[in-house]
């Protein structure tokens, strides 16, 4: 599918669709207006026979209509005064998502007087709106798959939509990215592959370290390890740096993600119904890969460091065992009462290392850690926990311009005593109660103060159904988003 920008007087084809907006109390734009007019008042005639108000979720299809193009499609919008730039990102991935296996081969989406910036964000809209996963369907039926090939998106500024258009495009495919990771079945993706797939992004301009067993067993990562022992897959930690900022020895902003490509819990084993799921247990590192991959695409001035660790959590006779005790990076030591709470062991050892290597400003973690983030949280929120008020703050601002909810949850000193051990300085997991809060209390001993943030995006990396038009069911690409805003925002020169 390939994006183009016309002229706002550019007309549709023959075989075309045209797609545009009324808005609440069917208040029609102006080129719903124009294209009523075309159709002879046809758009005016439906409203006063029908229910149609303009409200989220309603339109209007016209096939064959008199006037341009062959369908006319009138999107609800909702108040006009409240369509801000979301609601304009997901009319358009509203208007692709309708059109899409039409049979149709091209749509203009002209929606009444775009800036070039909006335009760029409608054209985002309709880029995450067509993502498939389609790799391993060989029976499709002709008519299932996607038939628009061209979307023509109306503005002003030609030119400088086009301009605008490279940033959204960097992050559709930065999303893109991370999505394929996380939809990729674990007998494909595994860390090696994982790993693989990021030295690939070195044509980006990136640069990729991949730090194999041997390499991990001298720094001491026993944390890390010891939860890939029981899987033939060998564990892998990927370094990617991006030094895009003006000194590139300035210190940089780091992230760090869990990548537990398979999680069956190990010996402490998880019920057959719905292991399947976690094949998405590498929704973090996914996230991390797709932000790299964002940052590279748009060349962003900032120096980033994304740090995977890259594991497969399996039952084995070489399988860590509940009640081993193991020592991590940090020296610190850890009980593992249950391997499946595998995630905070993998980031333990990740979060060490990346603060030592690298003495970033601050590090943000992300990973599907908890099962109880889901029971808190529901689907659409990840929770936020962190110790610094403003980094948790400017996280919760990005959250909202991109449409991936966050919702802080505390740190309360008080529920330390949950992860007491009798045998070691700690026990990896707290019980029941606040089972995501004593999950990131763990993580906190490992970033010695530093200003960190940790997500916990078990309830979102993936969604089935989807509830939003830019999203399709499956794997989301949550967090790409919201970093690179928080990025752009605040961290580039
Ligand atoms: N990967 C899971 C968490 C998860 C569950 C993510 C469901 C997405 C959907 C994690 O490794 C895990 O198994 N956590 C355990 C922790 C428990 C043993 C303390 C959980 O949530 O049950
Ligand atoms: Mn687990
Ligand atoms: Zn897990």
């Amino acid at each position: 599918m390939k994006i183009e920008f016309v002229a706002p007087s550019a007309a549709a084809g023959e075989g075309d669709a045209l797609a545009v907006l009324a808005f609440e109390g069917a208040l029609l734009s102006e080129s719903a207006s124009a294209a009523d007019a075309a159709a002879g008042g046809a758009v005016s005639q439906a409203i006063r026979a029908g229910r149609f108000t303009g409200a989220k979720g309603q339109s209007l299809d016209f096939l064959a209509p008199r006037g341009e193009g062959s369908r006319l499609l009138v999107l609800g919008a909702g108040a006009e005064a409240a369509f801000d730039d979301l609601a304009l990102e997901h009319a358009a991935a509203t208007a692709y998502g309708a059109l899409k296996t039409s049979g149709l081969k091209t749509l203009m989406i002209r929606f009444s007087g775009l800036s070039p910036k909006q335009a760029a964000r409608a054209a985002l809209g309709v880029r995450l709106a067509a993502y498939r996963f389609d790799r391993y369907r060989t029976k499709e039926k002709p008519e299932a798959k996607p038939s628009i090939e061209t979307v023509k998106i109306a503005v002003e500024n030609v030119a400088a939509a086009r301009k605008a258009d490279v940033e959204s495009a960097a992050l559709a495919e930065g999303v893109a990215f991370t999505r394929d990771l996380v939809s990729e079945p674990a007998n494909i993706l595994y860390p090696e592959e994982f790993a693989r797939r990021v030295k690939a992004l070195e044509r980006l301009g990136l640069e990729v370290e991949i730090l194999d067993e041997k390499a991990m067993t001298k720094l001491g990562m026993g944390a890390l390890l010891g939860v890939g022992q029981g899987s033939v897959r060998e564990s892998q930690l990927a370094v990617i740096q991006w030094k895009g900022a003006p000194n590139s020895k300035a210190a940089p902003i780091a992230f760090v993600g869990k990548g537990v490509t398979f999680d069956t819990g190990g010996i402490s084993i998880k019920p057959a119904d719905g292991m399947e799921d976690m094949k998405w247990d590498m929704g973090g590192a996914g996230a991390v890969a797709g932000l790299m991959h964002v940052l590279a695409g748009r060349k962003a001035k900032v120096n980033a460091v994304g740090v995977l660790g890259l594991v497969e959590n399996m039952p084995d006779g070489n399988a860590q065992r509940p009640g081993d005790i193991v020592t991590t990076m940090s020296g610190q030591t850890v009980e593992v009462i249950n391997t499946d709470a595998e995630g905070r062991l993998v980031l333990a050892d990740a979060l060490w290392y990346c603060n030592e290597r690298f003495k970033p400003q601050f590090m943000i973690d992300l990973a599907t850690l908890t099962g109880a983030a889901i029971i808190a949280l529901g689907n659409d929120y990840a929770g936020l926990f962190s110790n610094d008020d403003a980094l948790a703050n400017a996280l919760l601002e990005a959250s909202k311009t991109e449409a991936e909810p966050l919702w802080r949850l505390p740190l309360p000193a008080a529920y330390e005593k949950q992860i007491d051990s009798l045998a070691a300085d700690m026990k990896n997991v707290g019980g029941r109660p606040g089972g995501s809060i004593t999950a990131a209390l763990f993580l906190q001993r490992f970033v010695s103060g530093k200003p960190w943030a940790h997500l916990d995006i078990a309830p979102t990396a993936w969604k089935k159904p989807s509830t939003v038009p830019t999203i399709p069911d499956g794997a989301t690409g949550y967090g790409v988003r919201l970093l690179n805003r928080l990025v752009a925002e605040r961290y580039e020169d």
